[in-house]
């Protein structure tokens, strides 16, 4: 654990870190509480050890400081005062420190007292932890049955849609000779009456089919006609086809392992997030033959989406995806490539923690790799992340082929 220890005293500091380091803590320890305020900001402390009595910014303001910063963990705070100094402690724990020590040190107090934090610290990390991972389930369940309930209601529908364009084109088949039958007719009579020079209504009422024939150009609506159908039931094909993706993209309370193509796992995902990708992104593949992966399918379709969603998102203007698999030995590996905007170094190690986002609010909750993270874990798979600025991202994962529970 990292401690930070803030002690103006020389040799009260070095007895501090001795004692720590000797625990196995990494500790970095500060002169004032200015030099401590900016070292806290600079490392990933958990831990802070601090003296009331301090130059430029004392032990009270560095408390205040750091219980107001904005941190996704908790840090345990412990005060260390003077022996007639008390009251300073009871003001120490009115602005959020934990704990106190009083002067001069005792090496076996301190011991049993960053004890005591840690196991509060642990506390909090296993109740974070659970917290995290029943959101997740809570969102994976939700994005589940939200699909399967789509997919439901589009069935209905496009149900009816199809098998009533299929009888229409019956029907329409079957007007066609009678059709023929009128036209053949009309023409004949037509002939006819200008041979004999009759005058009989029916001579107006065949030059009026004819012209109406003409201007509604009755050829050309036979023959569009069954293009018309021909297109509405590829479109509903389509859509049929979108609703099974959806199915076997949901498959909520089915959760078990299978075998499972991920070839096919990715194009019906694919499919399934085509219309957030469309507009500014074009797909590449490149998919290798692989051998069938003991998985849970659903559950690794929920990792390329997430990856397919946060790549279109990273893209700003026009850009691409590739994404390549191959099988390695008994693994499988799978690339998500994007020429998006690139992830800053700084931030490649975070993207995978909770809540970790650089999106604005209600576009992003910092979640989606974080479930790809622990879903990857899960299979006892790799995830590896490269970034360029300004370039592009590309995330690997590596599955086993044969899954190994815990
Ligand atoms: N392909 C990518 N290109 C650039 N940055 C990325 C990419 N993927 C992830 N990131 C960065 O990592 C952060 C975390 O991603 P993550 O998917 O966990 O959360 P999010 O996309 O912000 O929110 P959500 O919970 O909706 O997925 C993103 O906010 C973004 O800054
Ligand atoms: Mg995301």
């Amino acid at each position: 654990m990292e401690i930070l220890i803030a002690e103006d005293d020389f040799v009260s500091r070095c007895f501090l870190q001795k004692i720590l380091e000797k625990l196995g803590h990494k500790v970095v320890s500060a002169e004032d509480g200015q030099e401590a305020w900016d070292l806290f900001q600079q490392n990933n402390v958990r831990m802070v050890i601090t003296d009331w009595m301090m130059p430029e910014i004392d032990g009270l303001t560095l408390c205040r400081n750091i219980r107001q910063a904005k941190l996704d963990h908790y840090v345990y705070l412990i005060f260390v005062t003077a022996k007639d100094q008390k009251k300073d402690s009871i003001k120490g724990l009115e602005v959020g420190a934990d704990d106190y020590i009083i002067k001069p040190l005792d090496p076996e107090e301190l011991k049993a007292r960053i004890r005591s934090g840690q196991r509060i610290l642990e506390l909090e990390e296993a109740f974070k932890k659970t917290s995290v991972q029943l959101l997740q389930s809570e969102k994976m369940a939700s994005i589940g049955q939200l699909a399967a309930g789509v997919a439901h209601e589009i069935n209905n529908p496009t149900g009816f849609v199809s098998s009533n364009l299929k009888t229409l084109s019956v029907y329409q088949q079957d007007m066609m000779p009678l059709l023929e039958q009128y036209r053949s007719l009309v023409a004949g009579l037509e002939k006819d009456t200008a041979s004999l020079q009759c005058d009989y209504p029916v001579a107006d009422s065949i030059s009026r089919i004819t012209q109406l024939e003409k201007d509604i150009d009755l050829d050309f609506i036979l023959d569009d006609i069954q293009n018309l159908v021909a297109e509405c039931r590829e479109g509903t094909d389509r859509i049929k086809k979108i609703v099974m993706d959806l199915k076997d993209f949901a498959h909520p309370g089915e959760d078990q392992v299978k075998n499972a193509d991920l070839n096919a796992g990715i194009e019906s995902t694919l499919n399934v997030v085509w219309n957030e990708l469309k507009y500014n992104t074009t797909v590449t593949k490149d998919l290798a033959e692989l051998p069938l992966v003991e998985c849970y399918p659903q559950q690794l379709n929920q990792v390329f989406m997430n990856l397919f969603v946060n790549a279109t998102q990273a893209i700003k203007e026009k850009g691409s995806i590739d994404i390549r698999t191959r099988c390695i030995d008994d693994q499988v590996e799978i690339r998500i490539r994007d020429t998006g905007c690139g992830i800053p170094e700084d931030q490649l190690s975070k993207v995978f923690d909770p809540f970790f986002t650089t999106k604005t609010v209600g576009k992003g909750t910092g979640l989606g790799l974080n479930v790809v993270y622990n879903i990857i874990k899960k299979h006892h798979g790799r995830i590896h992340v490269n970034s360029k600025i300004g370039e592009g991202t590309e995330f690997i994962i590596q599955i086993p082929v044969r899954y190994e529970e815990d």
